[in-house]
C-alpha cells in the first residue's frame, strides 16, 4: 500500500510540474503565471477539485509516443468563487505550448458537459498555440467538439473566456462563442490569421499586438470586453465580475445584503442635465449615483462609448444597465453601439437579469458610412433584442428620446414594464429645428417665422407630457428620486412572468 501511495504522489508531482521547471521559468519571465497558479488565484482557497490529471495524448506520430506529459496541457475541474460553483479549464503553455490535442479537448468537453448537467458557469483560461500540429485532424475534431458544446451551453450557463496568451486560428472561435472575453495587455492576442499570413495575403505589415492584442480588441474590434494590466489583475477582476452572474438560466440573479437604502435620494441629479439641450454630460455619473454603493462593473468601456453597458445592483440584486452616453457622439446609436448593447440585452434576457435603461438619444447616426455599413440591419439587432426580452425592463428617459431610437431604447411599445421620464425630457420624432425645417419648408426663407415655428414645436413636443398623456410614460419623476423609483419598480417586477410564443428560434437580423 505504501508503494502505491508513493506512486500516486510521484505521478501527481509529475503532472503538477507540467512542461518542467525550465518552461515554467520561461512563462514567469514573460510576466505570466502558470495554468495552476492562475487557478489558485481564481478559485476560493482549497476549493479546487482537479479532474483528469493523468490523461495523456494518444498520438504516435512525429516521436510523440515517447513524449507524454500527464494532464496533456490543460488543467480542468471545478471549484468555488466566493462560495459559488464554477467549472474551469486552464491551458498550460508549458506543455506543448498549450496546444489542443484530442485528449486535451476531451478534458475540456468533460467539464463543459458536467457544468451543463449541474447548471454552473464555465470559465476558460486560454493560453495555447492552437491545434496540436502533430495530431492533425484529430485536433481539429477536438476543437469542433468544444465549439458544439459552446453553442449548446449558450444561454443555459454563463461562459467566460480569459485570454492570457496566444489564441489564434480557428481556436479563437470557442472564446468568440462564450458570453464574455477578457484579455491581458501585452501578453495575449487573438487573430484568425497571424501577422505572417496577413503580410503574404494583403501585404500589410502589422505586429501581433497591433493585429490582435488586448488594446485592439477592446477598442477597435469590440471582440473582447475588457483588458487588464496583468494576470493577477485579470483574475481578481474576474472573481468580482462572477459575483454578478446567475449560475444558470433558471437560478435567478444572485442576491447579497445591501446597506444602501432603496429610498436614498440624490439631489445632485437635479442639475445633472445642462439647460442647453446640446450640451453633453456623462451618463455614468447618473449610473454611479443610483446603483447600490456606486458599484458599477462596466463592460466594453473603451469600445462604442456612445452606449454604456455593464452590471450593477439594486437592493443587492444584479441588473444589467444600458445607457446612451451624450458625452460621445451626442449619444447617437450607430452600428457598433447597437451591436454592443444588443448582445448585452440578450445575455441579460437569457439569464433572467433585469435590464435598466437610461435614455438620452438624439437618434441613429446619419451618413454614408453607417448606411453602407448596414445600420439598418445592425440597429435592428438592438430593436429585436429589446422586443424579444421578457425580463423586467425599467426605462428612464433623462433628456432626448427622438425618432426610431425612442422606440428602440426599451420603450413602452417594446413591452417596457416601467417607463419613467425626467421633467426636462423631450420625446419627439426629431429635434425641433430639424422638424420645422421639414414641415414648414416654405417658411425657410423667413428666419423669424421659422424661429417662431421652432419655439411652437418645442413648446408642443419638447416635454414628456405628450407621451405621458398617452400612457407611453408611466410617470414623470424628479431626477433626485430616480433610485427610489427604480428600486420600487424592480421589487414590484421581481416575480414577473412573460413568455414569447413557441418557436424553434427567432431570426434576429445578423
Ligand atoms: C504543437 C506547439 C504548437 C502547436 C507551440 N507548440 N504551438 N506544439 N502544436 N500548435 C510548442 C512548440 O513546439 C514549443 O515546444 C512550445 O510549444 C512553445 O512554443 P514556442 O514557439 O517556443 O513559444 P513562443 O515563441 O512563445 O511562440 C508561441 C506561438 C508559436 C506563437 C504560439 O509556438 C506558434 O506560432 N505556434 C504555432 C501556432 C499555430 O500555427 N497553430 C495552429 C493554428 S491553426 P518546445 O518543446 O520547444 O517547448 C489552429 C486551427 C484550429 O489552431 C482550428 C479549429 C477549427
Amino acid at each position: 500500500m505504501h508503494d502505491i501511495i508513493e506512486e500516486l504522489d510521484r505521478r501527481r508531482a509529475a503532472a503538477r510540474l507540467g512542461g518542467g521547471t525550465k518552461r515554467i521559468e520561461a512563462q514567469h519571465a514573460k510576466g505570466k503565471l502558470t495554468a495552476r497558479e492562475r487557478l489558485e488565484l481564481l478559485l476560493d482557497e482549497g476549493s479546487f477539485e482537479e479532474w483528469d490529471m493523468f490523461v495523456e495524448h494518444r498520438c504516435t506520430d512525429f516521436g510523440m509516443a515517447d513524449n507524454k506529459i500527464p494532464g496533456d496541457g490543460v488543467v480542468t475541474g471545478y471549484g468555488m468563487i466566493n462560495g459559488r460553483l464554477v467549472f474551469v479549464f486552464s491551458q498550460d503553455f508549458t506543455v506543448f505550448g498549450g496546444a489542443l490535442s484530442e485528449a486535451h479537448a476531451e478534458k475540456i468537453c468533460k467539464v463543459m458537459d458536467q457544468a451543463m448537467k449541474v447548471g454552473a458557469p464555465v470559465i476558460g483560461l486560454n493560453d495555447s498555440g492552437g491545434a496540436r500540429i502533430q495530431e492533425g485532424v484529430a485536433s481539429l475534431g477536438g476543437y469542433a467538439e468544444v465549439f458544439q458544446r459552446n453553442v449548446m451551453a449558450s444561454g443555459v450557463i454563463p461562459q467566460i473566456s480569459l485570454i492570457m496568451g496566444p489564441c489564434a486560428g480557428g481556436a479563437v472561435y470557442s472564446p468568440a462563442m462564450t458570453d464574455f472575453i477578457f484579455m491581458v495587455k501585452d501578453s495575449s492576442y487573438m487573430f484568425v490569421t497571424g501577422p505572417e499570413v496577413v503580410k503574404t495575403v494583403t501585404h500589410e505589415e502589422v505586429s501581433a499586438e497591433q493585429l490582435g492584442g488586448a488594446t485592439t480588441h477592446t477598442t477597435k474590434s469590440g471582440v473582447a470586453d475588457l483588458a487588464f494590466e496583468n494576470d493577477v489583475e485579470a483574475i481578481l477582476m474576474l472573481r468580482r465580475f462572477f459575483n454578478y452572474l446567475p449560475l444558470n438560466n433558471r437560478a435567478g440573479v444572485p442576491e447579497r445584503p445591501s446597506g444602501d437604502p432603496a429610498e436614498r435620494l440624490d439631489h445632485s441629479l437635479d442639475t445633472l442635465v445642462p439647460d442647453n439641450p446640446n450640451k453633453p454630460y456623462d451618463i455614468k455619473e447618473l449610473i454611479l449615483k443610483v446603483v447600490d454603493d456606486g458599484d458599477f462593473f462596466e463592460l466594453q468601456s473603451e469600445h462604442a462609448k456612445n452606449v454604456v453597458i455593464g452590471f450593477a445592483r439594486f437592493e443587492g440584486r444584479s441588473v444589467g444597465i444600458v445607457a446612451n452616453n451624450p458625452l460621445v457622439l451626442a449619444g447617437c446609436l450607430d452600428i457598433k453601439s447597437s451591436i454592443k448593447a444588443a448582445r448585452f440585452v440578450r445575455f441579460c434576457d437569457a439569464f433572467g437579469i433585469p435590464v435598466v435603461t437610461f435614455v438620452d438619444v438624439p437618434g441613429f447616426m446619419p451618413g454614408t458610412s453607417q448606411e453602407y455599413g448596414g445600420i439598418i440591419k445592425h440597429g435592428a439587432k438592438l430593436l429585436y433584442a429589446y422586443a424579444e426580452c421578457t425580463v423586467p425592463k425599467v426605462t428612464v428617459i433623462t433628456r432626448k428620446a427622438y425618432g426610431g431610437a425612442y422606440d428602440v431604447m426599451s420603450s413602452k411599445h417594446l413591452r417596457g414594464d416601467v417607463n419613467f421620464a425626467w421633467p426636462n425630457a423631450e420625446i419627439a420624432v426629431m429635434g425641433a429645428k430639424g422638424a420645422v425645417e421639414i414641415i414648414f419648408r416654405e417658411e425657410k426663407k423667413d428666419p423669424a417665422k421659422l424661429a417662431a415655428r421652432e419655439a411652437e414645436y418645442k413648446a408642443r413636443f419638447a416635454n414628456p407630457f405628450v407621451a405621458g398623456a398617452r400612457g407611453f410614460i408611466d410617470d414623470v419623476i424628479q431626477p433626485h428620486e430616480t433610485r427610489k423609483r427604480i428600486c420600487r419598480s424592480l421589487a414590484m417586477l421581481k416575480d414577473k412572468k412573460l413568455d414569447n410564443p413557441w418557436r424553434k428560434h427567432g431570426n434576429i437580423p445578423l
